[in-house]
């Protein structure tokens, strides 16, 4: 069952249905980082596929699932187990990733990459693929989160949107100046989630 474990999805369709396109485009790219019960990426191809009908429309979504134990946050977070906190963070694993598949098998704009943000970047290194929409909610370090978007920020185009989740437990400034250099600016804020694009 296609899932999420946040709030906000509102706004991320909002950010899809007001993706700003200086011409009709050819084709649309857009991927989710972090994928976990998919509601994410449902809910972007929904909002792109309600804009465009007939359209060579692909969706990249990336997660290694496996119970890969990676480091969630900058410092030293704590989850909440029961009535206890712990320094043990949650996992996703691969029954999580096969009834995810099922639930996409049928779409024919999602692809699904079963790994790593770097080994995707590094397996798409040399590639040309502009992307127009992103939604970052794989690790929310500071170091994760600023690869990948200055990653995604040099396959952009004018009017690209990078959504990141959690900025606010990252260091948001940091984030924020390195892509002012590929002429990124924050143009709106929720509680987790923030957009940017490129002006
Ligand atoms: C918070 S969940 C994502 C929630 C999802 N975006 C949603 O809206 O429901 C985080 C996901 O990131 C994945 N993940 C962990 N490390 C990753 C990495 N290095 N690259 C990509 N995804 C990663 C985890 O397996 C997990 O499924």
């Amino acid at each position: 069952m296609i899932r999420g474990d946040s709030d906000e999805y509102d706004l991320i369709k909002k950010w899809c249905e007001t993706l700003p396109f200086f011409s009709e485009p050819k084709s649309i790219n857009t991927c989710e980082v972090g994928v976990r019960e998919g509601l994410g990426s449902q809910i972007i191809m929904m909002s792109i596929l309600s804009r465009f009908k007939k359209i060579d429309y692909v969706h990249d979504a990336i997660d290694p699932y496996g119970d890969l134990e990676y480091k969630h946050f900058d410092g030293n977070p704590r989850w909440k187990n029961g009535d206890e906190w712990t320094s043990k963070a949650p996992t996703y694993s691969n029954e999580m990733r096969d009834q995810m598949i099922k639930d996409f098998a049928t779409n024919p704009n999602f692809k699904f990459y079963n790994m790593t943000d770097i080994q995707y970047m590094n397996v798409f290194n040399l590639t040309k693929t502009i992307y127009d929409l992103v939604f970052l909610d794989g690790p929310h370090t500071t170091q994760a989160i600023l690869r990948e978007v200055l990653w995604f920020a040099e396959r952009s185009r004018k009017g690209t949107r990078i959504i990141i989740d959690d900025y606010q437990l990252c260091n948001f400034e940091v984030i924020r100046a390195a892509i002012s250099y590929w002429g990124f600016k924050d143009i709106e804020k929720g509680k987790n989630k923030v957009c940017f694009e490129r002006i």
